[in-house]
């Protein structure tokens, strides 16, 4: 029905994801596929060990539940979160193989298993050489055309592999992913909410999947005016406004903050603006204009006050909260909410040179502050101290940030939460409330006084770092004296931008974090 190619926005070759995705209302018995894709839960509610397990499977479809009856009465599959069995040549079935994914217990069923049980479908075809599947998605009356988008995104996203660099690409991208919707065909609105969902779905993890392909790239593949020119590129695909500007620009701005960063390097900044408009927005709009600020550090060397080289490869994610906010925009401008955005990504390589920042000096920033640079390595909250700045004086009424800013967060939350912090209850609130519908988690962190008084400076009007505790508050704290009163969310994803560790569900590599909640805390201006 609709079918969408991956990657809108990357330069033609680059290209890599090539799935394409189909939205199917027919008979699940009768689809002739490599493999027909079923999800199930567990509904055995006792606790005790010799408890058999109880897997139902979320299709009211006859056929597919009798082809599966017999490997579900074994015992042997419990449905567990993305346990996996395989049946092949089903009985009853045109598919030539039926695979049932478990979502876990039916209790604690929501979207994320949802998600992550597509995913996991995708990730087993992928290594296998399958290249073409059909989920069937799960008939839950209340939540269809919620686990629509689920699925798709959870499709698109496990897709995505890093090896962009090897000759011999082990996973190649899927061809097609088909969702097999339940016939609704005499309710119109049912139908219409799975379509709309649907193409949420495709807009999201593209968008997501972009994301990840910027954060993926190294630093001598992606510069500072390479990303530049990525988000330009993206911007006219999906009709974005844009401007890159570069040295120039951050002189003419009075940019210090960033400037100081960047001059280290042989590689000029980038000041990356993306601009949507909502079609029809009257000239004397006076409602609110959200600020997306983007930390687009392409790689980190910590500069003078140089990072120990264990792990420092690791720095070409430094402009994962950049991408996000790339990523955001792209799937803004598919999605087209009611709210006018900007975007602002301040890109630089931190390196340490006869011509770089040095501990002790004082820079100005955009606003008129000084600023102490204690270490070189603090280098993120400069470039989005100008940031801020800049997006307030473009009219942003409401501003966010993202950024891999710390690693404190990562020591206080692990890699199972980002940090948020906010200077406005309303704002959080909202942030909180959008968030919920995503399936990413956040925590909120403290900001304060005394967290501020810790970046008090002797010679200037702050330090860029606050000592050894509360790393990721002072830090928070620097920027909110460049965010001021306007109402304004931090995200520190240092922890969450890069998965060590591959899942069942996504492979190991960028994760492309914060793009779905930037985009559904803008969806509820
Ligand atoms: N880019 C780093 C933060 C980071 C650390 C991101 C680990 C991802 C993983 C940031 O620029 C940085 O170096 N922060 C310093 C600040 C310190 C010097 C005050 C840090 O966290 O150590
Ligand atoms: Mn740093
Ligand atoms: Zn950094």
């Amino acid at each position: 029905m609709s079918s969408v190619d991956s990657f809108i926005g990357l330069p033609a070759g680059e290209r890599i994801g090539i799935m394409k995705t189909e939205l199917s209302f027919a008979n699940l018995a009768g689809i002739e596929t490599e493999l027909l894709v079923v999800l199930a839960v567990d509904t055995q509610t006792e606790k005790s060990p010799d408890a058999k397990p109880q897997p139902e499977l979320l299709t009211s479809d006859e056929a597919v539940k009798a082809a599966a009856a017999f490997v579900l009465a074994s015992g042997e599959y419990k449905a567990g979160a993305n346990e996996t069995v395989l049946i092949h040549a089903p009985t009853g079935l045109a598919a030539k193989r039926l695979l049932v994914v478990g979502l876990g217990k039916k209790s604690k069923l929501a979207s994320p298993a949802v998600r992550n049980g597509a995913g996991t479908a995708v990730r087993f075809a992928k290594p296998r050489g399958i290249r073409e599947l059909v989920l069937a998605l799960p008939d839950i009356a209340e939540y269809t055309a919620r686990s629509a988008r689920a699925v798709t995104e959870g499709a698109i996203l496990a897709d995505f592999d890093p090896d962009t660099y090897r000759s011999d690409r082990k996973d190649q991208s899927m061809k097609q992913f088909v969702l097999a919707a339940p016939q609704v065909a005499e309710d119109n609105a049912a139908t219409a909410a799975i379509e709309a969902a649907f193409a949420e779905g495709i807009a999201i993890g593209e968008s997501q999947n972009f994301t990840r392909s910027l954060v993926n790239e190294p630093g001598n593949k992606l510069t500072p005016t390479i990303l530049g020119q990525r988000a330009a590129a993206m911007a006219k695909a999906v009709d974005l406004g844009w401007e890159v500007h570069s040295t120039e620009k951050l002189h003419e701005l009075k940019m210090g903050a960033f400037w100081s960063v960047s001059q280290g390097s042989a590689e000029p900044p980038a000041l990356i603006v993306l601009r949507y408009v909502p079609e029809g927005l009257p000239a004397d709009h006076n409602g609110p204009v959200l600020g997306l600020v983007g930390k687009g550090i392409t790689f980190d060397t910590g500069g003078i006050s140089i990072k120990p080289s264990d792990n420092m490869e690791k720095m070409k994610y430094d402009m994962a909260g950049g991408a996000a906010m790339l990523g955001a925009m792209r799937a803004i401008a598919l999605l087209k909410p009611r709210v006018p955005v900007i975007a602002i990504v301040c890109a630089a390589e931190n390196m340490p040179d006869g011509k770089a920042y040095k501990p002790g000096d004082v820079v100005t920033a955009m606003s008129g502050k000084t600023i102490d640079v204690i270490n070189t390595d603090a280098e993120g909250r400069l470039v989005l101290a100008d940031g801020l700045t800049y997006a307030k004086q473009l009219g942003a009424t409401h501003l966010i940030d993202a950024a891999t800013l710390t690693g404190a967060i990562g020591v206080a939350l692990g890699t199972h939460n980002s940090g948020v912090f906010s200077n406005d209850e309303d704002t959080f609130a909202k942030f909180q409330a959008a968030v919920a519908a995503t399936g990413e988690k956040f925590w909120r962190m403290p900001l304060g006084e005394e967290y501020a008084e810790q970046i008090k400076s002797d010679i200037a009007d702050i330090k860029n770092t606050g000592g050894r505790y509360g790393g990721a508050s002072t830090a928070a704290e620097f920027l909110h004296v460049f965010a001021e009163d306007t109402p304004w969310i931090h995200l520190d994803i240092a922890g969450m931008a890069w998965i060590d560790d591959a899942r069942p569900y996504i492979a190991k590599g960028p994760s492309g974090v914060a793009v779905r909640s930037i985009l559904e805390w803008v969806r509820s201006y």
